[in-house]
């Protein structure tokens, strides 16, 4: 009776609790830790997968190979290049990690600064033996077409700044006779007083002898010299490594695909990037300079300077100087397809800077086509 009574309570306090509900009571006490798991599988050794990059003298090294580059000075990136939008992206830190994010450099920037280890190394992806911690390590839409994609492994990184800006359709694409009038004033009379003008073109100075007004006619055999920093510019390094960028298409350099890395970073350069005759002469490699080479090819340029010059399609600031690049820049000029095409070829030779050693096969095939051109 009694037990009957106990259960009867029961329910009905199960009954009005159910009918009516109350606030819900505090959390219990956590529970306690479970056991353990088992230890997983032994890890990589450290000493090989860290510390072959990561070691005290490697990086001492290495910021001291690196303060010799003009990576690091950055003279151009600081003095104007860098900061304006559309240089930036190749021209200081602050532009290419914008471009790295979003493709573009949208304004420009008003204190850049020149690069640092984290210009070209971000943050590790994956930890494999090869992983270098690269931002923008990934392969590279070339530029100039805007379609070419090369995959060069750690040469990547170069690849996206040391490439042509443009190919020559860039400038030879009128379809039609068109004329362009530019006016010369100051020291530039005198270099556009013998102007290739095109055989409708015309020169006239006016009555007080301080401007000279031009008329460059450019049929549709003729192509167009549109400013004086016409040309691949001066990054034409990648696509002449590949076999590209001229008026003709070569092979890339196959024996060397190695690529920037193998000359600009042997045991001899490092991080100064400067390709060191040493790094040539690694075991099992050359057994001399290769200097002669590049020698000979460099008489052939400058004997194309020359001529180029004499058919007004560039001038050289100081004549004696030959192929030094930084003394050579173009004109504008109406010229016959045959002599623009020489101009075009050494101007992806010059702005290069090799002297031919990023693609031998590739330089010969562009300097007969300019000797071929220009009757030497
Ligand atoms: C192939 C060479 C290489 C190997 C191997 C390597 N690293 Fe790096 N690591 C780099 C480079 C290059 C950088 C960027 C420049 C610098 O700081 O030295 C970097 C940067 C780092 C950074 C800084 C990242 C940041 O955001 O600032 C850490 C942390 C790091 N590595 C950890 C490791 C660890 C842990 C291992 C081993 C599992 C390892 N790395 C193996 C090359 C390497
Ligand atoms: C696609 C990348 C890229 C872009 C965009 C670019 N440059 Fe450059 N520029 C380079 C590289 C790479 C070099 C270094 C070549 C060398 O040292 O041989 C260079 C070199 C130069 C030089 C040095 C020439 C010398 O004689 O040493 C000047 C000046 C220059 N750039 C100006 C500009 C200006 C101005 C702009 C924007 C209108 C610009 N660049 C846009 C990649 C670029
Ligand atoms: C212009 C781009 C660039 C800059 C700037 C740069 N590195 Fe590198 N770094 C590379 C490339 C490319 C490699 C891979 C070289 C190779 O394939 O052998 C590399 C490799 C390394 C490695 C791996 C070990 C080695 O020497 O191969 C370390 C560590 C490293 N960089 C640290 C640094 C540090 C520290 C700085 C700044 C003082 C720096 N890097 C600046 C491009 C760069
Ligand atoms: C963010 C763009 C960028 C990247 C990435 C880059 N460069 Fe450069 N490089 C330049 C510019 C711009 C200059 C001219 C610097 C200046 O004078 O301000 C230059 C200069 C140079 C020079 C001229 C000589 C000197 O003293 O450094 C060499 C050689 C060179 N780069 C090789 C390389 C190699 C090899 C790589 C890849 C490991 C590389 N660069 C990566 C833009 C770049
Ligand atoms: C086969 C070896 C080799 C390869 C591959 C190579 N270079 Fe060079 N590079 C050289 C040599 C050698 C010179 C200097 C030639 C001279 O003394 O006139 C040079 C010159 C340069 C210069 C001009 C330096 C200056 O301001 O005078 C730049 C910039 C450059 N290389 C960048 C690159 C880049 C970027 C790549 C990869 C796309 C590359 N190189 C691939 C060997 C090489």
């Amino acid at each position: 009776m009694k037990k009957f009574l106990v259960l009867s309570i029961t329910t009905l306090s199960v009954l009005l609790f159910l009918g009516c509900e109350g606030p819900a009571g505090v959390d219990g006490i956590d529970g306690v830790d479970g056991q353990d798991g088992a230890q997983g599988p032994a890890g990589a050794d450290g000493n090989v997968t860290c510390l072959s990059c990561h070691n005290n003298v490697t990086q001492e090294v290495i910021a001291t190979e690196f303060a010799a580059s003009q990576h690091s000075s950055g003279a151009i990136a600081v003095d104007y290049a860098g900061g304006r939008s559309y240089c930036a992206e190749c021209h200081s830190h602050e532009g290419f990690l914008e471009f790295a994010l979003t493709g573009d450099v949208a304004a420009d920037i008003a204190n850049p600064s020149a690069w640092e280890c984290s210009t070209c190394h971000a943050i590790h992806t994956d930890f494999a033996a090869d992983d270098y911690a690269f931002r923008l390590g990934d392969a590279v839409t070339l530029i100039a077409d805007g379609t070419t994609v090369v995959d060069g492994a750690n040469n990547n990184i170069c690849l996206n700044c040391h490439q042509s800006r443009r190919n020559v359709g860039y400038y030879d694409k009128y379809t039609a006779d068109t004329t362009f009038t530019r006016t010369f004033t100051g020291d530039d009379i005198a270099v556009y007083q013998n102007a290739a003008v095109g055989p409708g073109g015309s020169k006239t100075l006016n009555g007080t002898g301080d401007t000279l007004t031009v008329v460059f006619d450019v049929p549709t055999t003729y192509a167009y010299i549109s400013s004086t920093h016409a040309g691949p510019h001066h990054s034409a390094q990648g696509n002449v490594w590949q076999g590209l960028g001229g008026v003709t298409d070569g092979t890339p350099y196959a024996a060397h695909d190695g690529g920037c890395v193998e000359c600009h970073m042997g045991p001899e350069s490092g991080h100064s990037f400067w390709p060191e005759e040493g790094n040539c002469m690694v075991t099992g490699c050359h057994t001399s300079s290769k200097e002669s080479s590049l020698d000979a090819f460099a008489v052939r340029v400058a004997a194309a300077a020359e001529a180029l010059e004499g058919l007004h399609a560039i001038h050289l600031d100081d004549a004696d100087n030959g192929y030094v690049y930084g003394n050579i820049h173009p004109v504008y000029a109406s010229l016959p397809k045959a002599e623009f095409n020489a101009w075009w070829n050494f101007m992806v030779l010059l702005e290069d800077r090799s002297r031919g050693a990023h693609n031998p096969t590739y330089f010969e095939t562009l300097l007969t086509s300019i000797e071929t051109d220009l009757g030497l």
